[in-house]
């Protein structure tokens, strides 16, 4: 049997990772979303820190073949030292998504879309100023377009309105990049690109593109074809279910959801 690919994140975000990661992975997948403690990108470094070690001690009972953040909160804050407690690879969002960006960008005019947490802790603008130290950044926090996505608004008025509001606040920048640096963003992806269509000089990054050759590059190819999905929860099941359910495609797999006990993990609650 193949081992399986772990994903995180806080909640439903990292949907947008898998979907795109089910079109050319085929091994079994265990995602974990700790939606009982998320928004994330509310918490502290500490909290975030404390609760995706404790997500990744659950995936790794699992002898996965590597582990996704598939989080940018959860990159930020915890990715060092995942890589240092497990002996599996970790991949994390953000330094590939901030390659991608810059080559995307031709004037160096980069505005991100992220978490509370996320834009604080000024971490897209070091590893973007990393790859090339020209570019300029403008961050908007979106908090509340990721509790909405989570609640399942990731196609309708709700997210259309938010989205507009955050474009509203940095619309006096003139960037040519726009990175979607929260998971839960790019399930609202339609929405995004009805306000940037093809032409509109607006380049939009959804972080999955580039994790996918990172996974890819670090992932040993399945020997057999095996996409069963196990999705664990940490809050309610049928709700994370209900969006898994509209937002991926699982026809055809073997999927089951179940709750996993925040009480039974170890260290902080
Ligand atoms: N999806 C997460 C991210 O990429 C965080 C959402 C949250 O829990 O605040 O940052």
């Amino acid at each position: 049997m193949n081992r399986p690919i772990g994903f995180f994140d806080s909640g439903v975000g990292g949907f947008s990772v898998l979907r795109r990661a089910m079109e050319t992975m085929h091994r079994p997948v265990t995602y974990i979303g700790d939606t009982k403690r998320m928004p994330y990108g509310l918490r502290t470094p500490q909290e975030v820190e404390t609760f995706t070690l404790q997500c990744l001690h659950e995936l790794e009972k699992q002898n996965p073949v590597a582990a996704v953040i598939a989080c940018n909160t959860a990159t930020v804050f915890a990715l060092q030292r995942a890589r240092e407690t497990f002996s599996f690879p970790v991949i994390g969002v953000i330094d590939p998504a901030c390659r991608y960006a810059v080559r995307a960008s031709r004037t160096k005019k980069i505005a991100l879309l992220a978490t509370r947490a996320t834009v604080l802790s000024g971490s897209y603008q070091k590893a973007l100023e990393a790859v090339d130290p020209s570019v300029e950044v403008l961050s908007c926090e979106t908090s509340d377009l990721v509790v909405a996505i989570e609640h399942g608004h990731f196609d309708d008025d709700t997210a259309e309105k938010l989205i507009s509001r955050y474009l509203d606040q940095i619309a006096s920048f003139p960037y040519d990049t726009l990175i979607l640096g929260c998971t839960h963003l790019p399930l609202a992806l339609p929405i995004f690109r009805k306000f940037f269509p093809a032409g509109s000089g607006v380049t939009l990054v959804d972080p999955a593109e580039p994790m996918l050759d990172e996974i890819a590059r670090i992932v040993p190819k399945a020997s057999t074809e095996e996409g069963s999905i196990e999705f664990l929860a940490t809050g309610d099941v049928a709700a994370f279910q209900q969006v898994a359910e509209r937002f991926l495609d699982l026809s055809g797999r073997q999927v089951n959801f179940k709750q996993l006990n925040v009480e039974s993990m170890g260290g902080m609650k």
